[in-house]
């Protein structure tokens, strides 16, 4: 893939009124959250719940791209059409997440290192091969007394800016995501100066590595109050804060920016993102775009519950939450648009 090839893949990523669609749950992420539904831990559970979200009707009208897991890029539909197949000729592009988690970090109690640079060339060739055209790399920045530290920042930084050099050089789009988590009591501010800081981080880091700007999406936390702080600011003020962060830290040549949406409840979710392009869009050089995961299956794996019956009821409840996300990104997302939840995938 040219470079040019490249920015063109970046580009329909961020489509006006589209979206990334994350389903890269690793093996441990998805029983846990199947477990917490009754559904069976089982390989065959994992694809059959893979294979309802991907045969959702109209998927296509609102999602760019979806990644993946490497089980499930291995996968097939059950009557024996790989995923990929299954991605593409809805008009969707394959992506997957080449990250292998995250470590307790040496010598830093409480902070995380994301591993899998070994053999990555080997890898992203493979999946390159088995038709992914972007791949994701996840480090995770905690919050809390003391923490996170420089030494946290700059190491996952330099392995973000590492990954995503060689992404490039395979003809992978990177979806390059710091995500400061929400966990914790601290404040709004504290995570606009830690998101800042992080993201000025990643920035240098990737241009060190000689990163095209242009051939990636930047995978970024939103701007939040911690979880547990007393203090939870409006829908505009998250979208003032973080619009704010972004302008201080990423240059104008990256073409989008796919928020994570990291816990926070679906419909706040898709609040926040419309504040934000209401607000700014015509004044800002990126697409704001979502790359969710909990935020768009969470309602559709509550009630796919393991249950072929319900597929049906999961993937209107899939396409309901992508057509928010996508109104979202238009600036044209309300309240009253959750009250259409029956209106059914075409
Ligand atoms: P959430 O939207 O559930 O935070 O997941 C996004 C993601 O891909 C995390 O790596």
């Amino acid at each position: 893939m040219s470079a040019q090839e490249l920015v063109t893949t970046a580009k329909a990523m961020v489509a006006d009124g589209k979206g990334l669609l994350a389903m890269d749950e690793s093996t441990r992420t998805c029983n846990k959250r199947f477990e917490k539904v009754g559904i069976p831990q089982t390989e065959e559970a994992r694809r059959s719940y893979r294979e309802m979200i991907l045969t959702t009707p109209g998927l296509g009208e609102f999602i760019s791209g979806v990644i993946l897991y490497d089980e499930t890029i291995r996968q097939s539909r059950k009557d024996g059409t790989l995923f990929v197949k299954v991605i593409t000729d809805a008009g969707i592009i394959p992506g997957i997440k080449v990250d292998t988690g995250e470590e307790d970090m040496a010598g830093h109690p409480g902070e995380k290192i994301t591993e899998g640079l070994d053999g990555l060339r080997d890898r992203l060739a493979e999946y390159s091969q088995m038709g992914a055209r972007f791949a994701k790399w996840r480090a995770e920045i905690t919050i809390a007394d003391g923490v996170p530290s420089r030494g946290c920042i700059e190491a996952n930084a330099h392995a973000l800016a590492r990954y995503a050099a060689l992404c490039q050089e395979a003809g992978l789009v990177p979806v390059v995501e710091p995500e400061v988590l929400m966990d914790g009591e601290h404040s709004m501010d504290r995570c606009l100066e830690v998101t800042t800081e992080v993201l000025r981080t990643v920035f240098s880091q990737l241009s060190t590595q000689r990163v095209a700007l242009e051939g990636m999406i930047l995978k970024p936390n939103m701007v939040l109050p911690g979880k547990d702080c007393p203090k939870q600011e409006s829908v505009e003020e998250v979208a003032d804060a973080t619009v704010t962060c972004l302008l201080r830290s990423v240059p104008a040549a990256v073409p989008g920016i796919a928020f994570l949406s990291g816990g926070q409840p679906y419909e706040l979710a898709s609040a926040r993102l419309n504040a934000m392009n209401v607000r700014f869009k015509s004044r800002l050089p990126w697409a704001l775009a979502f790359s969710f995961a909990r935020a768009i299956q969470q309602p559709a794996l509550e009630i796919w519950k393991g249950r072929q019956a319900h597929a049906a009821a999961a993937q209107q409840a899939l396409f309901h939450r992508a057509r928010c996300n996508s109104a979202a990104r238009l600036g044209e997302y309300g309240a009253e648009m959750e009250n259409n939840v029956g209106s059914r995938a075409k």
